[in-house]
């Protein structure tokens, strides 16, 4: 039975070869960030005040020029094919469906092309900077023609994380070892879903520019390895900014210095973030950073934050602490390898009837309500 995310989890883990399982659910070393993304929430408690008409309630936003249902945003993730074909547009089209945002990443399994083609809704892109400049000012270009409103720039894993959980699966790099090439035989459902259609997914975003002997399969996947830009700094984000005429966030941001940086470099905001506990493990929560980099950069600044949201009561603790929006990574990913776009629409309808649940119990009518005075720290 799915009463809640977790519940995507548990099937997901059934339905999925332990190794794209390993991949998604996996976080950096020890997985101690990861475990901490769970356990912060903990440390705020509600106190809810009684007797206010929270009868209706209105979970819309305003973000930038463009509204949103609720206080949701799909995250980015690369190479979603490998949980189902077509996963991209499958989670595209729930996000249109619920009225939130799809962020799509550089390294996503479908053409920014190919999202746009299928309807349009909030569609935003998600920039990984590649070291060929021209490569990159030719992404944006695309974006820009395929409707994409808003730039993510993710900052945060331009040196990429140690995932052992994930590694574990590989006798060398891309190469199954024995024991997981087993397990998928098991998986024959995933197999049908995931493979019969064209065999191992591709990066639909970057094909334009891959030599010929990577454009089938995962060999993208070591180009773009070899493509990352590992001399990003400050100056980098100045020349994006020139390249880009739309709205601009910062994707990755864990310190009050770097948030103030940001929006003085010409960002319109940030996403606060440790990529899911899939980079430095052993660092933060964005959570326990929030309410300081609010108080820092006003109220005027848009503050998205991810990294372990599971439940409305969560995202409603979020949105009191300061953040504008919430965008959730795996659980949508689960959903999708699970039951597809029916699935993620699900997913997205039980996290936005929790929030609801949660606005009216503490009395709340509109998101504007939420605010420090509903929490107390532990
Ligand atoms: C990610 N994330 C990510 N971020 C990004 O900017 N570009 C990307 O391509 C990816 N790829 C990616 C793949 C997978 C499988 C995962 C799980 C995550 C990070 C993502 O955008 C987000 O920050 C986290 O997933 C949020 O944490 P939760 O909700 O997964 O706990
Ligand atoms: C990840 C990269 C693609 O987290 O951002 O897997």
């Amino acid at each position: 039975m799915i009463l809640n995310l977790n519940d995507w989890r548990q099937q997901a883990k059934r339905v999925l070869p332990a190794f794209a399982f390993s991949y998604v659910d996996g976080g950096a070393e020890d997985e101690i960030t990861l475990r901490h993304n769970r356990e912060v929430f903990d440390r705020w408690q509600f106190v809810p005040p009684v007797l206010q008409d929270a009868s209706q309630r209105d979970l819309s936003l305003q973000l930038g020029s463009e509204k949103l249902s609720a206080p949701l945003l799909i995250a980015p993730t690369g190479y979603n094919g490998m949980l189902r074909y077509q996963a991209d547009l499958m989670l595209a089209r729930a996000a249109r469906k619920a009225g939130i945002t799809y962020i799509q990443s550089t390294v996503s399994t479908a053409a920014m092309e190919e999202i746009a083609a299928d309807g349009s809704g909030n569609h935003w892109f998600q920039l990984y900077v590649l070291k060929d400049r021209e490569v990159t000012s030719d992404l944006l270009k695309r974006a820009r023609k395929a409707g994409c409103s808003t730039l993510v720039v993710s900052v945060d894993a331009v040196h990429f994380g140690n995932r052992e959980r994930d590694k574990r699966h590989y006798r060398r790099p891309m190469k199954l070892s024995v024991p997981s090439l087993l397990n998928v035989a098991t998986k024959p459902g995933w197999v049908w879903r995931t493979l019969k259609p064209q065999g191992m997914p591709g990066f639909g975003n970057l094909q334009p520019y891959l030599p010929p002997q990577y454009q089938r399969g995962v060999g993208g996947a070591s180009y773009f390895a070899a493509q990352m830009d590992t001399r990003l700094d400050w100056q980098t984000i100045s020349w994006l900014r020139s390249q880009w005429q739309g709205p601009l966030l910062i994707k990755g941001i864990l310190t009050v210095a770097d948030a103030q940086q940001a929006m003085a470099s010409g960002a319109q905001g940030i996403v606060l973030s440790n990529h899911g506990g899939r980079q430095l493990d052993g660092s933060i929560s964005p959570l326990l950073m929030l309410a300081e980099i609010r108080a820092a950069l006003g109220a005027a600044a848009t503050i998205l934050i991810d990294s372990g949201f599971r439940r409305g009561s969560e995202v409603v603790k979020a949105l009191a602490l300061g953040a504008s929006a919430v965008l959730i990574g795996r659980p949508l990913l689960y959903a999708v390898a699970v039951s597809g776009e029916a699935g993620v629409e699900q997913a997205l309808s039980l996290l936005r009837a929790e929030i609801d649940r949660t606005m009216a119990q503490l009395g709340c009518t509109h998101l504007a309500q939420l605010g420090p005075h509903l929490l107390r720290q532990r």
